[in-house]
């Protein structure tokens, strides 16, 4: 009898890929950044840099992780085209597996994920980005994962379902959540433990790229250009003086690049603490789960005061949807993932 696929959890971001899966028992985990750019790259220089030149249909793309000629990936379609189809396979190729067949579960938008007028499932656009991603495509001088099944959920909910399980919310609670990723604020409210989920909010202009972008353009203004991932990184980083001399070339910008950076982080969280007001005036919780997650906390503890430590800030925020599709579709058996599930979200 051959062998079942591995099951590999896959939240692939406009902007990062978070890849979860088990092994050993354990969840392990990789964020793969997307950042690719048209036509190959020669060999590298040290030998220890793997070179990724891929080829889908007749177009040839390749990882670079610092261009200023990165494709963007901000944008809704980038979830049906073949940057996506890359993302996902360089991904995989980041966990340190051997490339074999796989069944994967991937994400989409909630508000491409349901339909925005009855909230049912959009199985047009679910099947277009599973098609999407079964095509074909090559590494050149190396071997690709054969990705023999393609799952899709819902981004941003169910990042959440065992943090609720485990915390006995009564039937009537109503939980908001709220996911900033690179490029998309998507909120939904559960109600209970997750027995049903009374509303969904997509905004695809609303996201860290805000922040990034701006943090670009200063970099430029300070003669360090920039990609987005290194952009990316230095928000993160922006309290690091070392990271953040490294990457700035004109030192006496300093100031004026981590305040720029800073007037946009907060006009970010006021603008997301805003819409979320708009949509759920008096939710019962809140979680915060994406990678924008701890940009915005300041904001939304301030919008709603009065809740306390009722708003969570989900621990490993980016990877939480990654981690709970792991855990739920992935699992080598399920009766164990739930039980993990509980042990996880109490330890
Ligand atoms: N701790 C952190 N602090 C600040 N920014 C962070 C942190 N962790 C991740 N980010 C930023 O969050 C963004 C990515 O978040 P995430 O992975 O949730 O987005 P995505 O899923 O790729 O995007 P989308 O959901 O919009 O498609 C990146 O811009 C990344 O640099
Ligand atoms: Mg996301």
């Amino acid at each position: 009898m051959s062998k079942a696929p591995l099951k590999i959890a896959i939240d692939d971001g406009s902007t990062n890929v978070k890849v979860c899966w088990y092994q050993g028992g354990k969840i392990k985990s990789v964020i793969s950044p997307n950042s690719f750019r048209k036509d190959w790259k020669s060999a590298a220089l040290r030998a220890e840099t793997k070179v990724y030149n891929y080829q889908v249909g007749t177009t040839k793309y390749t990882f670079d992780a610092t261009s200023d000629k990165a494709l963007s990936t901000t944008h809704i379609d980038y979830q049906y085209d073949d940057q996506n189809l890359l993302a996902v396979h360089h991904a995989l190729l980041q966990t340190g597996l051997q490339p074999q067949p796989v069944e994967i579960v991937v994400t989409l938008p909630i508000t491409e994920y349901y339909n925005a007028d009855d909230c049912q499932k959009n199985e047009a656009k679910i099947e277009r980005k599973r098609q999407n991603l079964l095509r074909k495509i090559t590494l050149n001088k190396g071997e690709v994962f054969d990705i023999v099944d393609v799952k899709v959920m819902p981004e941003s909910l169910p990042a959440v379902l065992s943090t609720l399980l485990s915390a006995n919310v009564h039937e009537f609670t109503k939980s908001l959540v709220i996911d900033l990723g690179g490029t998309t604020l998507d909120m939904g409210i559960v109600v209970g433990e997750y027995d049903d989920v009374s509303g969904i909010y997509g905004n695809n202009e609303i996201g860290v790229c805000m922040v990034t972008d701006a943090a670009r353009k200063a970099l430029a203004a300070a003669d360090s250009d920039a990609s987005y991932l290194v952009s990316n990184e230095l928000i993160k980083n922006r309290h690091d003086d070392e990271f953040v001399e490294a990457v700035l070339n004109d030192l006496s910008k300093k100031e004026i690049v981590l305040e720029k950076i800073e007037t946009k982080i907060a006009e970010l969280g006021s603008q997301v603490a805003f819409e979320a007001k708009k949509f759920a005036k008096h939710p019962h919780r809140i979680y915060l789960v994406g990678g924008g997650a701890a940009l915005i906390e300041p904001a939304i503890r301030e919008a709603y005061a009065t809740l306390g430590d009722k708003i969570q800030l989900m621990d490993d925020a980016q990877l939480a949807l990654a981690k709970e599709m792991c855990l739920y579709h992935t699992a080598p058996d399920t009766e164990s993932a739930a039980q993990h599930a509980e042990a996880e979200a109490v330890a």
